[in-house]
Order: C-alpha cells, then structure tokens, then sequence
C-alpha cells in the first residue's frame, strides 16, 4: 500500500484542520446530554489521522460537527475547527455549504444512505458540481467521468447511467468517493468507508484512498472501531473513549507504547497474528452511559490502576514528548501499576 513519508510533512507549517475544545451535546427527554467532550487535533497536508474507539465514543458526531451536520437534536457547545484558518463552526451557514463539498467532504459508511435510489449516478454526480458551479453540461459531464475514472470504475460513461442499487458495494463506495473528490476539496472524513464491505473489497478501497491521497495531498481524517486497519495506512491515531481523546500518537509510537490503559486494553482485545498467544482480553466493565460521566477520568471504573486522584480528577491531554500525548495521571505501559 502506498505510504506518505511522515518526515515530509511539515508539522511546523500551520495545520490544515485544526481542532480544538469541540463540545456536542444531544437534548434528550429535556436534558442536555454532552456525546463529545473538549475533543481537539491537527491535521496536516496529507496527513491520515485514524479516530478509533468503541460504538458510541462520539466519532461520527466529531466528523458531523465539523462538516456542520449535525442533527436538530445536537447542541454545539463549543470549540473551533479551522480549515486552512478559517474556523468552520463559526461561518454563516451559505458560506458552509459552499465548503461542503469544495473544500470537505465526507465518505459514509453505508454509500446507500447518500445517494438517492430514484436517480441515475450521474445525475446526483451532475447535481453536485451544479450545486456549486455555474458550469455547462458537457463540463460537468467531463468531471464526472474522470472523477469515476479516478476511483478505478471501469466504463465509467456506463456507471453514469446505472441507478445506485445496479452497483455492487464496492462499485457504490468507489462512486461514493467519486462524489467527494469532484470539487477537489483537500480534506476528506471518511466514516467507517469499509465496514460494510467484504475483507478483500476492504483492502482495496483502503488501497484506493492511500493512492489518492499520495496523489492529491489529501487530509484524511479515517474513522474506524478496527485498529488493525489503523496500521501501515494512517500516520497518527487518536484513541475516542466516551467523548474524549484519551490518547493521540503516531502509528508507531502507538503500537509500541501505548500509554492509556484504554488504548493498552483494546490492544489486548484485538486479535493478533503474530505473538502466537492469541488469547483476547475484553475490557472488564462499560463505558459509563451519557450525560453520567464521573468528575473524574471517564475511564476509572474500568481501569487497572484507578487511584483516588483519577476518581476527582479529570486527566487532560498532556504531551509525553515526540507527539504522543495521553489523558492519565499515570500513563504508561506498565499495567500492574496500581496508584
Ligand atoms: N441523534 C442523536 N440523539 C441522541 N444521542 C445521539 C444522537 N446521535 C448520537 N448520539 C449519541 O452520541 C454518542 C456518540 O455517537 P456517535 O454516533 O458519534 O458514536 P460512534 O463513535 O460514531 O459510534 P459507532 O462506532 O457505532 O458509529 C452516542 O452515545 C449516541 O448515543
Ligand atoms: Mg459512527
């Protein structure tokens, strides 16, 4: 699989996303209950961050927010999200359409949702440039092609004409990608793009998106519950828990030392070719349910090495150093430490 050099990007450079303090909360039954709490990161030009967490840990809500879709329900209680400095949460919503799509888009998990059973592809494809370009039909027509070209449908003049259910899974997320890259944006949040599909159909959409993005500088930020497709496609991860980051690093820092008992945990829950072991650990205990998170570290009732501090105090993201940087007030690989 292709693989951006991580010494080329420029982290010294401004970021092209940069995520900070962000805040969702959902009303409920007439309570107010926060699903995203102070979630914040960077994202450089051509850079993938894998979001991962477990079912609920607020990973889709994080990628709605910042492309500004969230439901009626959701509350954005605050943060910032600057896309090549200009802070999405806080544009008028004319100004947000017009980025959606030209500068962000996102990738579905199930492609079926986002594209409309009772039209042709290319009509929803023609549909998307019109909503944004005042452009002839055979422009648009041109740029639809080589958009499914560029994806790797074969006959793409034929895919125009087909209805979405006449595609296999595979075939509708290529043309779901097609979609997103028609106006080019340089940032792209794709959620969970592979669940849906079939291991080997997995791998070769992960190929695809590695490619493009080598090719057209692309930010991706890939969200996914599957930490074994984190590894030798995303550069750096950040570990969800609850509604909060737990722990950020590179691929490699990561998988070598991970430092929350969170992230040591899923590991140990993920299942391992080699090592020969083989035995999975599930994480004791469950998350606690929203809107009842604990004064302190969302994880304690869980955790190994709970201490009195970690039951009144929230950890916040602290930097080890090199980038890796963890939510615990003891962090570390040793995991028998008990406080
Ligand atoms: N429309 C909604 N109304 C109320 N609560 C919601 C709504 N949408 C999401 N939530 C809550 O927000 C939390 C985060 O949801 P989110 O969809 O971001 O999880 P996720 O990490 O994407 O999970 P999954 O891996 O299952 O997709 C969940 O606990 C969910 O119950
Ligand atoms: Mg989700």
């Amino acid at each position: 699989m292709p693989q951006t050099d991580y010494a080329t990007l420029t982290p010294s450079s401004p970021p092209r996303l940069r995520v900070e303090g962000l805040g969702v909360a959902f009303r409920v039954g007439g309570r107010e209950i926060p699903a995203v709490e102070d979630v914040g990161f960077t994202l450089a030009t051509g850079e993938t961050l894998a979001l991962v967490g477990e079912s609920g840990c607020g990973k889709s809500v994080t990628a709605l927010a910042l492309m500004r879709l969230l439901p009626p329900s959701a509350r954005l209680l605050g943060g910032i999200a600057e896309l090549s400095g200009v802070d999405l949460l806080g544009l008028p919503e004319k100004e947000m359409r017009r980025r959606r799509g030209q500068e962000l888009a996102m990738v579905f998990q199930e492609p079926m949702t986002s594209f409309d059973p009772v039209y042709r592809l290319g009509e929803q494809l023609l549909e998307a440039i019109y909503a944004h370009e005042d452009v002839s039909y055979p422009v648009a027509y041109n740029r639809v092609e080589e958009s499914l070209a560029a994806v790797g449908l074969p006959d793409p003049a034929g895919i125009i004409r087909r209805y979405p259910h006449e595609l296999s899974g595979g075939m509708k997320q290529r043309a779901m990608i097609a979609m997103a890259l028609l106006e080019n944006p340089g940032l792209i949040l794709c959620d969970e793009p592979t669940t849906a599909l079939d291991v080997t159909i997995q791998a070769q959409i992960m190929e695809l998106l590695a490619r493009l993005r080598d090719e057209r500088g692309l930010s991706l930020l890939f969200i996914t519950h599957n930490l074994g497709l984190v590894a030798g496609f995303a550069h750096r991860v950040a570990v969800m828990y609850a509604g909060s980051i737990v722990e950020v690093a590179t691929v490699e820092d990561l998988y070598s030392q991970p430092s929350h008992p969170y992230t040591i945990g899923l590991f140990a829950s993920v299942p391992r070719l080699e090592g020969g072991k083989g035995r999975l650990v599930p994480i004791p205990g469950v998350v606690p349910p929203l809107g009842d998170f604990p004064p302190g570290c969302k994880f304690a009732n869980r955790c190994r090495r709970v201490a009195q501090l970690c039951r009144e105090k929230r950890p916040e993201l602290a930097d080890l150093g090199n980038t890796h940087a963890v939510a615990c007030h003891f962090p570390g690989g040793d995991d028998d430490r008990t406080g």
